[in-house]
């Protein structure tokens, strides 16, 4: 099987599909190659991440990355949350076949540009924080 059952899982029942309308803050990302979008959506209170919803136009995989690392991060310090790697994602998932690894990459993005946009809306410069996305 070229996918373990925790990827299948999450692809046809993902977790924390949706939108978060009071957001604060939203990182959308995309991948050249294939196309494929990731909108993440944060809710950040005293320091953590206290509601996380994704919404993804894109391949199976993509969709089930997202739907663990939301997992991952809900609940999490914002410190952890952007600690999160893909390869931490892939190793939750069981496993990505080596074609789908850029998919696990969208999702840390996501993540780490949802927390962009959460540090720019409180005044401060993410780039030295998060990093480039
Ligand atoms: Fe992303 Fe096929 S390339 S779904
Ligand atoms: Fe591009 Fe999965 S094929 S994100």
């Amino acid at each position: 099987m070229l996918y373990s059952d925790k990827v299948l899982e999450h692809f046809a029942a993902p977790h924390n599909v949706g939108e978060l309308p009071d957001a604060d803050g939203v990182g959308e990302v995309g991948n050249a190659k294939c196309g494929d979008i990731m909108k993440m959506y944060i809710k950040v209170d005293d320091g953590k991440i206290s509601d996380v919803k994704f919404k993804t136009f894109g391949c199976g995989a993509a969709i089930a990355t997202s739907s663990i690392a939301t997992d991952m991060i809900k609940g999490a310090s914002i410190e952890d949350a952007l600690k999160l790697t893909n390869s931490a994602v892939v190793e939750a998932l069981d496993g990505l076949p080596a074609s789908k690894v850029h998919c696990s990459v969208l999702a840390e993005q996501a993540v780490k540009a949802a927390l962009a946009d959460y540090y720019r809306k409180q005044g401060v410069d993410p780039t030295p924080i998060v990093g480039e996305i």
